[in-house]
């Protein structure tokens, strides 16, 4: 069986975690200690940040940079075609919720944002779908800027992604990523926000620590929570970052492969405007028109070939729970509506082998046939 995502940890990588794991259980310095400070200063050096906050997860640190924003009952705008934790943290940090349709690179577009903004906007999270920066990401930040709105970067998929030479989660205030084992790289569980706001990254701290003042004292300023790192994640998060740019070179490697291979067949390829600056966290591709998605991913793993989950399978807006709660139905962004039901996601991972990239590649051309 070919799998969707496989998680690489390099043989020597895992003979060193577990020394340092080894070091930090001896320690007994469990949290918030000297391997989350290096992950951040890795993360911030690779992203070229002047600050990266270690957290719990992907979503908490969304949740932080709207808090840190003050954004409680101020109208955010977010894209539909997202995984729910963009919602949930926006949701949950006390945001009223404006949603914005897709464009081809499955982004929100600069004249989609333009058409959404009211006098009431206080923030934009941008998300890059698949791990392509928004196409329209300096558009949308000069037009943030201009109006004095934040930019909010949910670059949960979008780890060694760059445009025009700057990281993913460096063009608005802050950016946030996701550790969790599907991403690009991983700490098992984890996340980690980017900045070059000071004030911001103080207050990120705050907050992730039950809103202490200090790691020592019991003095509590913010509405905070535990949003916490541990010692034991952020050394297995250092590892991965470090293998970062050899990760999403593989990635591209088989994405151009797929691409090449895949061209004038009965699929058609989902463009990405600048394939050597994607992760390819995800490869798209699109069926035929009027396929059924679940016969065909039925038959892919009939035939050896595990399809994992979309990006997504239902935009937020159609999600049972979405609907109940802003009254929102289908046909209200048609974009990321067909998108979501026409699209697949091929197995893409480090260490994926010629022979496992072709099985694919023969696989989708017979079964689709
Ligand atoms: C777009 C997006 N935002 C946020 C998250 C949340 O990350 P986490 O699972 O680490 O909380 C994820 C992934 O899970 C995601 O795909």
């Amino acid at each position: 069986m070919i799998p969707p995502v496989k998680i690489n940890f390099y043989e020597n990588d895992i003979n060193e975690i577990q020394q340092k794991i080894t070091e930090v259980l001896q320690s007994g310095m469990l949290t918030l200690g000297k391997y989350g400070k290096q992950l951040e200063e890795e993360f911030a050096s690779l992203t070229n940040s002047q600050h990266a906050i270690s957290t719990a997860n992907g979503t908490c640190s969304i949740e932080i940079i709207l808090r840190c924003l003050n954004l409680k009952d101020k109208e955010v705008i977010l894209p539909t075609n997202t995984f729910l934790a963009t919602y949930l943290a926006a949701k949950s940090a006390g945001c009223k919720i404006k949603f914005v349709d897709c464009e081809e690179d499955l982004n929100m577009s600069l004249q989609q944002v333009k058409d959404a903004i009211t006098e009431n906007t206080a923030a934009v999270i941008l998300v890059h779908i698949g791990g392509a920066v928004a196409v329209d990401t300096m558009a949308i930040a000069s037009l943030c800027e201009d109006k004095n709105i934040y930019l909010v970067e949910d670059a949960a998929h979008a780890h060694g992604s760059y445009l025009n030479g700057k990281h993913a989660g460096t063009f608005g205030i802050a950016g946030s990523f996701s550790f969790y084992p599907t991403k690009v790289i991983t700490s098992g569980e984890g996340g980690i926000i980017i900045t070059d706001n000071e004030d911001i990254a103080q207050r990120a701290k705050v907050f992730r620590d039950q809103g202490k003042a200090g790691f020592l004292g019991n003095i509590h300023t913010e509405l905070g929570y535990n949003w916490r790192m541990s010692e034991l994640h952020a050394v297995v998060g250092i590892y991965q970052v470090r293998r970062l740019l050899e990760f999403t070179q593989q990635r591209r490697d088989i994405a151009k492969v797929f691409d090449e291979k895949l061209s004038n067949t009965k699929f058609k390829l989902h463009k990405v405007a600048d394939p050597e600056k994607s992760n390819y966290y995800k490869y798209i591709l699109y069926l035929p028109e009027g396929t059924d998605r679940v016969e065909f991913k039925k038959k892919m793993r009939e035939n050896g070939v595990i399809l994992g989950g979309e990006v997504y399978e239902l935009p937020i807006h159609l999600q049972p729970v979405v609907k109940d709660i802003e009254g929102t139905k289908e046909g209200d962004f048609p974009k990321a509506e067909k998108f979501c039901s026409q699209h697949i996601c091929l197995p893409v991972f480090p260490g994926m082998t010629e022979d496992q990239v072709n099985t694919v590649i023969e696989k989708l051309i017979q079964v689709i046939a």
